[in-house]
This record gives structure tokens, sequence and C-alpha cells, in this order.
């Protein structure tokens, strides 16, 4: 008999938790909300025991994203910034950090505090420039923390090349995957040791429920991370682990589509007389575009831009695009991430990362394109 090859990432996704279910049959795993778990020998726990260490719903999620991403294993959490704060648990105390200047804002946030508190060391570099990246690596670090297409930029770093520095620097690599999920960008493949990513946004995709998720390489540090989940009460919850995995069934799926929108929006707005600058990575003239071709299998949702009229009142014209934090839902959202997802940054911080306060981030949903550039036209015209 001839070993059947190993099933596609869309296949992968639309059977995860499928037929899991021994007690019932059900097709779709059950939610199981109990807070704890028969033992049949008080020596023995069962695979779930008290539901803050485990939850059938949680295992199963976590094991369907890991997975995707090529991990040894993976710990959903809470949040997106629980599985960032993972990540930091694991680290030895005055340990040193180089993470991307333009990283997620709410990261930035989490950082400065844990190092304003003693805990850290935090250095904030370039990390699409390999030689100043090689520079903030020179005295050493425990954690290289990269994040690819950066957000709100869309900066494109080179996994692959960043991963060498980072551990020749002898730091653990880890990659903030939420802008495209492994649906678009498999890390660990490029040489990355962790990913973390926001379940919030691609993977749950429908913005109907909060939480995040960290896969690794390395079986042992699974281990440490689930750990630490355990310890601090940081798992994800049931029935959020239940929306989790809906959503990630139809990821690849929307991933490819919202990718294609975002591609066609950004192509015509580059166009448009009243757009000063459009960023996103599959438009030829970005300076990462080569870069994105070859480490991603698709640009995502997002992107940026920065128009000739006044920011405020073209995002209050929208009428198919809402006016909300987040990403990667089926449902257009814009964005001033100066005043928004950013906020936490410094002026200094923001502008160092290319954040200028006028900065629009759209994130392209699953509406008809034409629906969706009428739109953006309109309130081009009235802004
Ligand atoms: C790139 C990135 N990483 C992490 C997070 C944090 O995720 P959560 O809001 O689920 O805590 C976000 C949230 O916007 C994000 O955009």
């Amino acid at each position: 008999m001839t070993a059947r090859p190993k099933p596609g990432l869309d296949t992968r996704a639309a059977r995860a938790g499928i037929n899991a279910d021994p007690g019932h049959g059900a097709v779709v795993a059950p939610i199981s909300v109990s807070a704890t778990y028969v033992r049949e020998d008080a020596a023995a726990p069962g695979p779930h025991d008290y539901a803050r260490t485990s939850n059938p719903g949680r295992a199963l999620l976590a094991e369907a994203v890991a997975g995707l991403e090529g991990a040894a294993g993976a710990v959903a959490t809470a949040s997106g910034m629980a599985a960032i704060d993972l990540l930091l648990n694991d680290l030895p105390g005055g340990a040193r950090i180089v993470a991307a200047h333009d990283c997620y804002g709410g990261a930035q946030r989490l950082f400065n505090a844990r190092a304003a508190g003693g805990r850290f060391e935090i250095v904030y570099a370039d990390c699409t420039d390999l030689e100043a990246l090689k520079t903030a690596l020179a005295p050493g670090a425990a954690l290289l923390f990269l994040e690819t297409p950066s957000n709100p930029r869309l900066r494109i770093t080179d996994i692959q090349a960043a991963s060498d520095l980072g551990h020749e620097a002898g730091a653990l690599v880890a990659v903030d995957n939420t802008v495209l999920s492994p649906a678009l960008q498999r890390p660990l493949e490029l040489g990355a040791d962790v990913t973390v990513s926001s379940l919030t946004k691609l993977i749950n995709g429908h913005s109907d429920m909060i939480g995040g998720v960290l896969c690794a390489k390395d079986p042992e540090a699974v281990e440490r991370h689930r750990w630490w989940a355990n310890a601090a009460g940081t798992g994800l919850a049931a029935f959020d682990a239940f929306l989790g995995m809906r959503g990630l069934r139809t990821l690849p799926l929307r991933a490819r589509a919202q990718s294609d929108t975002a591609l066609e929006l950004a192509r015509r707005l580059d166009a448009h007389p009243s757009v000063r600058r459009v960023d996103h990575p599959g438009l030829e003239s970005h300076p990462g575009h080569a870069l994105a071709k070859r480490q991603q299998s698709g640009f995502g949702p997002l992107l940026s831009i920065e128009i000739e009229g006044d920011a405020h009142a073209f995002v209050q014209r929208l009428e198919v695009f809402t006016l909300a934090q987040s990403l990667g839902g089926a449902e257009s959202l814009v964005s001033i991430p100066a005043l928004m997802t950013h906020a936490a940054m410094s002026p200094e911080a923001r502008a160092t990362a290319g954040i200028a306060d006028s900065l629009i981030r759209l994130s392209a949903g699953l509406e008809d394109v034409e629906d969706l550039w009428a739109d953006l036209d309109a309130a081009l015209r009235a802004a």
C-alpha cells in the first residue's frame, strides 16, 4: 500500500477538530464547559483534570494551529497579548530583548512596562535593516521579537536572515504572525523558533472572540509554556476556543479572498490622485515586495494609506468600512493607528516606526470589492 501524502493546508484547516468526540460521535467537537474532570484514580489524572490546566476544545484548537504552523505544539491563551506574555515568562530575569521598532503598540506597552519594572532590558531595532539588527544584537540577546509584515506600515523582515542573526547572538527567535496567520506565512519553516498570534484576527476571522496562541518548535518549550499558562491561569476559555476553531476551518479560504481584495484596493488607491502613499507588500513599488513574494503565500488583508485630505473626515465618511480597532475579520475595518491601535506608543516611538498621525489603516474583509472601492472613492472625494 502506498502511503498517502500529507493532507494540504486547506484540508487540515477544514478537518480541524472534526470527528473528535468519542463520547457522542458529534462531527463538530462540543464545547466542554466543566471546570473540573473526574479522576478514576486519585493518583492518575486523565487527559483533562482542571479547566485552568486544560480543556478539550482549547487543546484541539492549539493542536490544529500547531499543525498549520509546523510546530511541535501550541498553547492557546486568553488573548494575543497573553501569548506574548507567555513568551516573556520563559526568559531569565535581566534578559536582553531586541524587538522590531514597529511591532504592535500593545506589545511595546508590555515590553516597556516590564523593562521599567527592572524585569528586562528592551532594545528596539529596524529589523528590516539587517545591519541595524546586527548592531542591536551585538551585545547578545535572549529574545529577538519580530513582526512581519509589521502592523500598520507592512514592512517586511527577512525571517530566515533575521533568525540566523538572532541565533548567532544566542537569542530565541519569535515572530508575531498575527497579520498573515499560518495560512499565508509559516515562520517556523523559515528559521524562527516560536510564533505568537492573536486568534482574534484572521484565524477566528469573525470578530466575535479574543484569543491568542503560542506555537513552538521545541517540544520542551511547549511544555514550559503550558506550565506557565496553567500557573498564571491565562488559558483560552471554552466558548472562545470553540469560536476560534469554527473560524479556523475557513481560514485559508478567507485569507486568500481578503488578500485578493486588499491587493485590488491597494492598486486602485495607488493610482488615485487624492492618495499620497499606499503601503501594501503586494505592490511592486513596495520595498519588501520581492521578499514578501518569497516568504509569504499571500499578501494579507491589511493596507495603509496617507491621503491628501483630512484623515479624520475620510474615516468618518466611510460607510461600508467600519471605524474600529482590529483586523482580519470578515467585515472591513478602518482605523487611525496613532489614535487607536498604536496610541500606547510615545509620539517619538511612533515617529521612529513611521506611524504618522494621519496614517490610515484598512483591513479588507469579505464584502464585494466594488462596494468597498465605491466607499473609499466617495470618502476620498469628500475628504
Ligand atoms: C500584530 C498584533 N499582535 C498582537 C496583538 C494582540 O492581540 P489581542 O488583541 O488578541 O490581545 C494584536 C492586536 O491588535 C496585533 O495586531
